[in-house]
């Protein structure tokens, strides 16, 4: 493979001039610019991108890291933040951290390296250090939907528990009586809240107690487990708030298997406003998130702060919306 060294041999100039020339730094005669590019020509030189962005620091690349790709949610979100990157002439690094700690550490010690210009993360197992070190590196970064409002930097979320509070009103709105949650995992901050904002609208029910939130982990099966383990315990459920689409989307046929039907035996409401929540039988109900406008705002936000590296951090709660489809029309 051709190196920068052999075009400075050839062109019998030093390495750090033909890096002046491929990253159009620092004074070069015109004349050596020329001899440069026609020994890289004639060579058949490919600068490496990572070369050049060790001179630039800037490699005209962000990265988003998120904590699964098998959850629809996300890519959604991914499309928002891609989209209003590259009409910015930004590339995306897409960085799946399983939510793992090792990962989270792992990809931005990688990324640091790489001289990446900003860092938006979506991640529970994020540490202050973390976003401290990015810092001052000089790449900006900015949390996203799971994140924790301990740090001073910038992040970007919605109100997950008045939201759930939507949800879950709106099942004792159209007359459910007992009403269950399924919840996501419990070290998730958005679950959490979710959990919280359902509490708050049952809480006050002498029915009500522990036995009637079961534990899910937002993915489909165990929105279809759950919902079973809520048939078992409670066969009057007549109203489910699972605290995702996915889940939303399990319970249905476990609902199916037990012959209750949707919405006249069993109102459901989900959370996120995926766009396969619109095709189920029947279509879910669902709290939706601003998700593709989420993507885009956290990008808008990361060049906000290339640009003005000094500025004010911004924390923002994005409002949700309650989509009533036909799984809680009564
Ligand atoms: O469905 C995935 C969930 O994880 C969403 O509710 C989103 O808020 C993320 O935290």
């Amino acid at each position: 493979m051709v190196t920068i060294r052999d075009v400075a041999a050839k062109a019998e100039v030093s390495v750090a001039t033909v890096s002046r020339v491929i990253n159009n730094k620092g004074h070069v005669t015109a004349q050596t610019v020329s001899k440069v590019f026609s020994v890289i020509e004639e060579l058949g030189y490919k600068p490496n991108a990572v070369a050049r962005s060790l001179t630039s620091r800037k490699s005209n690349t962000v990265a988003l890291l998120v904590p699964t790709i098998s959850n629809p949610f996300f890519p959604e979100l991914a499309r928002g933040v891609e989209d209003l990157a590259h009409s910015y002439g930004f590339n995306i690094f897409l960085c799946n951290t399983d939510d793992d700690r090792n990962k989270v550490t792992n990809y931005l010690d990688s990324l640091r390296d790489r001289y990446v210009d900003g860092v938006i993360i979506n991640s529970l197992n994020l540490a202050n250090e973390d976003l401290e070190q990015l810092h001052s590196r000089g790449i900006p970064a900015v949390t996203l939907d799971r994140t924790f409002s301990t740090h001073k930097f910038s992040s970007l979320t919605v109100k997950h528990r008045e939201g759930a509070q939507l949800a879950t009103q709106h099942l004792i709105d159209i007359g459910c009586k007992r009403i269950g949650l399924i919840r996501g995992p419990e070290d998730d901050s958005t679950a959490v809240q979710r959990m919280w904002g359902y509490r708050n609208c049952v809480k006050e029910f002498d029915w009500f107690d522990q036995s009637w939130i079961a534990p899910g982990d937002f993915s489909v099966r165990s929105g279809y487990l759950c919902m079973k383990e809520l048939f078992q315990r409670h066969p009057d459920i007549d109203g489910v708030f699972a605290s995702n689409d996915s889940m939303a989307i399990g319970l249905l046929k476990a609902a199916y298997e037990w012959g209750r039907k949707v919405p006249d035996d069993l109102a459901i409401v989900g959370f996120d406003g995926i766009e396969m929540s619109q095709y189920t039988i029947p279509p879910t109900s669902t709290v939706k998130q601003p998700i593709y406008e989420m993507g885009m705002k956290a990008m808008e936000e990361l060049i906000r702060l290339m640009k003005e590296p000094n500025a004010e951090f911004s924390k923002k709660e994005l409002d949700v919306e309650l989509i009533l489809r036909e799984s809680s029309m009564r």
